[in-house]
């Protein structure tokens, strides 16, 4: 895997010549991100050698090179999820390409259910903290020392410095926002009321299909991470909404200013 990320990496350096600080990956419904960026550069997936192809209705798959005030950025339109029937190392091995472009920083944001009942439809999550309900770890097989160690310290997955900055952002810009444990459950289906029950018994206030993968393996790489949650469904007993793509599409879009903000501000102040 070594030589295809340094394989990757040189073609986005000679193609872009550009050296990004920060990463970010943007989550379901939260694309227009991109419209913040003065960008440089697009690359389409398809056109850089070793990236996976994105398949979901609502993710669009091209990296966009580019500065939020005087920071270069490098943001992925669109992600890979395991339950699109790629491996753990296929769905962050862009996370692997953005560290060897040099990005310190990661910033990741997704949709979920809630289960935490402080929260509604639209309420945005700062991830403090994950747990991995995924079937398969990335950083399952042999280790290659030269990405990081074999076994990796999970004790601040979420820099708290992040996480600390943005609520003073939010805060500033009236934004409300909670923070939060996210689950990383391996879909495609929403959960069953039964397995929501589990999820908010287990300790967890949100649930999801994307980010615990690609958080690892940053850390795995030293990468300072923070993560962000729209919550676009409530999975509670009592009022359980007809959760479908569409409806977690139209939720995230409403969050959409709100997150945009965080994130931009976050980038330019941290
Ligand atoms: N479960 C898993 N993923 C999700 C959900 C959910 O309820 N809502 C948005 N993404």
């Amino acid at each position: 895997m070594w030589v295809q990320v340094q394989e990757t990496v040189n073609y986005i350096k000679e193609k872009t010549g550009f050296t990004p600080e920060y990463g970010v990956i943007l989550g379901s419904g939260l694309g227009s991100f991109t419209d913040d960026i003065a960008i440089d550069f697009m690359l389409p997936y398809s056109e850089i050698p070793n990236f996976p192809v994105s398949t979901v209705q609502g993710h669009k798959g091209a990296l966009v090179f580019g500065t939020i005030g005087d920071k270069k950025v490098v943001a992925m339109q669109g992600r890979f999820h395991f339950y699109e029937g790629y491996d753990m190392k296929q769905v962050t091995f862009p996370v692997r390409v953005m560290k060897y472009l040099g990005v310190t920083k990661l910033i990741v944001s997704n949709a979920s259910g809630g289960v935490n009942p402080k929260y509604e439809v639209g309420s945005i999550v700062l991830i403090k903290d994950h747990i991995n309900m995924m079937p398969e770890h990335p950083l399952r097989g042999k280790n290659d020392e030269r990405f990081g160690p074999r076994f990796v310290n999970m004790s601040e997955p979420y820099s708290l410095k992040m996480i600390s900055k943005a609520k003073a952002i939010a805060s500033e810009a009236n934004i409300e926002v909670h923070d939060g444990i996210y689950m990383g459950l391996q879909g495609p289906t929403f959960e069953t009321l039964a397995e929501y029950k589990m999820v908010k018994n287990i300790g967890a206030d949100c649930v999801g299909m994307s980010t615990v993968p690609e958080v690892i393996v940053a850390r795995h790489m030293e990468l300072e991470t923070f993560g962000l949650s729209v919550i676009t469904d409530m999975g509670d007993e009592e009022n359980i909404e007809e959760v479908n793509h569409e409806e977690v599409l139209k939720a995230a879009q409403k969050a959409e200013p709100s997150v945009r903000l965080l994130i931009r501000e976050l980038i330019k102040q941290y």
